[in-house]
């Protein structure tokens, strides 16, 4: 059993393979969240940016990782950026459970050029402590793999210095994007 969830909202598929791809090459649990809303096409499309102005949150379908949340090491969390925001299904997700996670890391998947930084703090407002890892990522774009792949990298380097005290230490000072 990984001590290491990654866990994921994806509408259109960039996430989840950023994630899948993540979650291999740290040999971590994947849980995908999902929720019942219709966020298929142009309504769909015009749903999400709604949910995520307003900040509503959906209920999410029941999805089971393997052990309690709390006791994972550290939790990676993957949103597309709607409107400058998370997804409504991980705003869900960080309300129902941020404060079980003991470390977490974000992964951000976008369109545009802006790495929309602002979005870690809001997702911040729902754990106990502040992300300790946070990559932008610009769906498509030439350093998406780069920035990526340092991500885990600097995630494996974390791991292997494995002192809680040095974790505690770090806590907010660690953003790499
Ligand atoms: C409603 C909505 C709002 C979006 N707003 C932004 C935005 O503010 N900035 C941005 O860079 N991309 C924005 N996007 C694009 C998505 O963040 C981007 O395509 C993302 O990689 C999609 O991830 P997914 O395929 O996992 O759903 C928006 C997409 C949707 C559906």
């Amino acid at each position: 059993m990984s001590e290491i969830l990654c866990v994921y909202y994806s509408r259109t598929g960039n996430t989840k393979k950023a994630m899948e791809e993540i979650a291999q090459a740290l040999d971590a649990e994947l849980l995908e969240l999902k929720d019942e809303v219709k966020r298929e096409g142009l309504l769909g499309w015009l749903r999400c940016g709604m949910d995520a102005v307003s900040r509503s949150v959906p209920p999410l379908v029941p999805a089971k990782q393997q052990r309690p949340l709390s006791d994972y090491r550290l939790v990676l969390i993957g949103t597309p950026v709607w409107a400058g925001r998370c997804s409504s299904v991980v705003r869900a997700f960080l309300k129902e459970s941020g404060t079980d996670l003991r470390h977490v890391g974000y992964v951000l998947t976008r369109s545009s050029g802006a790495k929309h930084g602002e979005v870690y703090r809001q997702m911040d407002g729902y754990v106990l402590y502040p992300h300790l890892f946070g990559v932008s990522l610009q769906s498509g774009s030439a350093g998406c793999h780069f920035w990526q792949e340092q991500f885990v990298k600097t995630v494996q380097d974390w791991l292997a210095e494995g002192s809680n005290t040095k974790e505690k230490t770090d806590a907010g000072k660690a953003e790499r994007d």
